[in-house]
């Protein structure tokens, strides 16, 4: 029988559990709900299955005893941190609390960040970070600085064997940053939260520019101009919805497949739509995205950074229950050209993809790189080299599918044979060749076209020559370059047979500490 002495420890603890559990107090929890977002606490029930969550640290309390900060209580030291599932898979999570000092980190804070950190590293399980927070704790100075780096060196040695998914939800400022920037998916919920560097009022004393705090980091701006973030939502409910249908795509760690589910779509499915998605006439859009949803399981198509560099789609779906990762030129936007942006949106998620054992199924319809002197003066060689390295030293299966352009080293780039995919067929309305047939004839005819008395006839019957002899599958059929030809309505069945053919695929690279990637 417990004694009063045990009765009265047992109820101070409950007593110490329930004051960390009401984080800032109400008057802080009011504000933030005014603001639209909801508290740490909140954000874990949303995000995790019910009941699941399991607190670690929550007796952790900052030392801190410069300005002001001796006895000054900070329940939990402004984050939640622990662990719990999402589909019954085991995740760890933190969630910062704004209404405790602004979810400022000091070194507290950050230490019981890093205890999750490293746990989900050494068990293998994914980290989820909730963000909200006006920064490095200036009360603590250099110890916060410390903790942000501790949390740096972290994220990097995680890169590659778990999954690290960032969710801003609020404020995140200066070096903050850059744990966001060093996982693999960044959540950003749109009038509420924002990254920068540094804020409007620091922006107009150094350059003088007028910038609103949406414009410089709001959701929008990194989701579609800067490229740092990967998904956009209304709120913090919609947010975290989002994340859970994210991780229903991803293994664990590196040493799992990810999550295969029962198929609940027929293998063999013709799509008689697929046989007219490409237009009659060549230089016509058309949809790409409505091509994958109609080879994918139905309803499986996951977009990833739909709102950026909209010429390249990428994002997870299923084949037969079986996760891929879909890379596909979209000739709606630009003509599907390559350019700087669309390179590094597709390079980074095809090295995802092969740190994480899913298999690349590559759309092709690009009509080259996009030449001109703001893609040239901006790198578009460097950059583009980064898409090439990628999908060169990816080791996951690789399924290539041309339905129309595929010219020059954009052909090469967009998971050709020569760049090590496993499995490459062609539509018969697909155009592989050198450049396509414009270019082509004015510079092997120049001379002829010159010296031509009616040019444009003679123009128009090259034209049809070269189109008739290189503007086809067939070349490069005939060297083996791709595998098959085959009616588009047919393309799910022969990728889902494919995928099959490739399941136990082993391949390695090279011996060596890590490549020099064209950065
Ligand atoms: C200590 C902080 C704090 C911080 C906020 N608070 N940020 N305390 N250190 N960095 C406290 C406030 O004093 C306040 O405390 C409470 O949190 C709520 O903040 P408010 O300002 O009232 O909230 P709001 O009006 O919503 O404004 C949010 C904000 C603003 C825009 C984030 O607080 C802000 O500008 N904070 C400073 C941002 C910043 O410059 N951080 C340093 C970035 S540099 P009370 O007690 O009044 O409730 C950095 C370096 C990292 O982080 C380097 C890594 C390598």
């Amino acid at each position: 029988m417990a004694s009063e002495g045990t009765t009265n420890k047992i109820g101070r603890l409950r007593h110490l559990k329930e004051q960390v559990k009401e984080g800032g107090g109400q008057q802080a929890i009011d504000r933030q709900h005014d603001k639209g977002k909801k508290t740490a606490r909140e954000r874990l029930a949303l995000l995790l299955d019910e009941g699941s969550f399991q607190e670690i640290d929550q007796l952790v309390t900052h030392h801190a005893t410069d300005f002001g900060m001796a006895g000054r209580d900070l329940p939990g030291d402004g984050v939640v941190t622990g662990y719990g599932t999402i589909a019954g898979r085991l995740v760890y999570v933190f969630a910062q609390d704004f209404t405790v000092l602004g979810g400022s980190l000091g070194q507290a804070h950050a230490a019981k960040i890093r205890k999750v950190q490293d746990l989900a590293l050494k068990t293998g399980a994914p980290l989820i970070g909730i963000n909200d927070s006006g920064g490095a704790r200036v009360q603590e100075g250099i110890r916060s600085l410390g903790g942000y780096g501790d949390i740096f060196f972290a994220n990097t040695m995680a890169s590659g064997v778990i999954p690290q998914i960032s969710v801003i939800m609020g404020p995140c400022a200066g070096g903050a940053v850059y744990s966001p920037a060093l996982t693999d998916f960044t959540f950003m919920v749109q009038d509420t939260s924002q990254m920068f560097i540094t804020g409007p009022q620091v922006v107009k004393s150094v350059t003088h520019e007028d910038v609103s705090f949406e414009d410089l980091g709001g959701a929008m701006t990194h989701n579609r101009t800067s490229g740092v973030a990967h998904f956009s939502a209304e709120n913090d409910e919609e947010c975290l919805r989002m994340v859970r249908t994210l991780m229903g795509y991803l293994p664990s760690n590196n040493l799992e497949d990810a999550p295969a589910l029962a198929p609940k779509d027929n293998a063999a499915r013709a799509d008689a739509e697929l046989d007219s998605a490409v237009p009659n006439n060549p230089n016509d859009p058309y949809d790409m995205r409505q091509v994958l949803r109609r080879v994918v399981d139905q309803g499986s198509f996951f977009e990833v950074q739909e709102h950026f560099a909209r010429n390249v789609i990428i994002g997870f779906a299923r084949l037969d229950g079986a996760v891929v990762g879909l890379v596909a030129n979209q000739p709606n936007e630009k003509a599907g050209v390559l350019d700087i942006d669309a390179s590094v949106k597709a390079a980074r998620f095809v090295r995802f993809c092969d740190a994480f054992n899913i298999p690349v199924v590559t759309f092709v319809d690009v009509p080259g790189f996009m030449p001109g002197k703001a893609q040239e003066q901006g790198g578009i060689i460097r950059h583009g080299a980064k898409l090439i390295y990628a999908y060169c030293e990816a080791t996951v299966p690789k399924l290539t599918v041309i339905t129309r352009k595929a010219y020059g080293g954009a052909y090469i780039v967009m998971g050709s044979k020569h760049v090590g995919a496993d499995y490459n067929i062609a539509w018969p309305t697909a155009e592989i060749a050198v450049m396509g047939p414009e270019g082509a004839v004015d510079l092997i005819y120049r001379k002829e076209l010159e010296g031509a008395a009616d040019a444009d006839a003679v123009r128009a019957q090259r034209f049809a020559e070269y189109r008739s002899k290189f503007a086809n599958p067939y070349v490069a059929a005939s060297y083996g370059y791709v595998d098959n030809v085959i009616e588009p309505s047919q393309t799910r069945a022969v990728l889902i047979n494919a995928l099959q053919m490739l399941q136990n695929k082993r391949e390695a690279n090279p011996a060596k500490k890590h490549g020099a990637m064209p950065l």
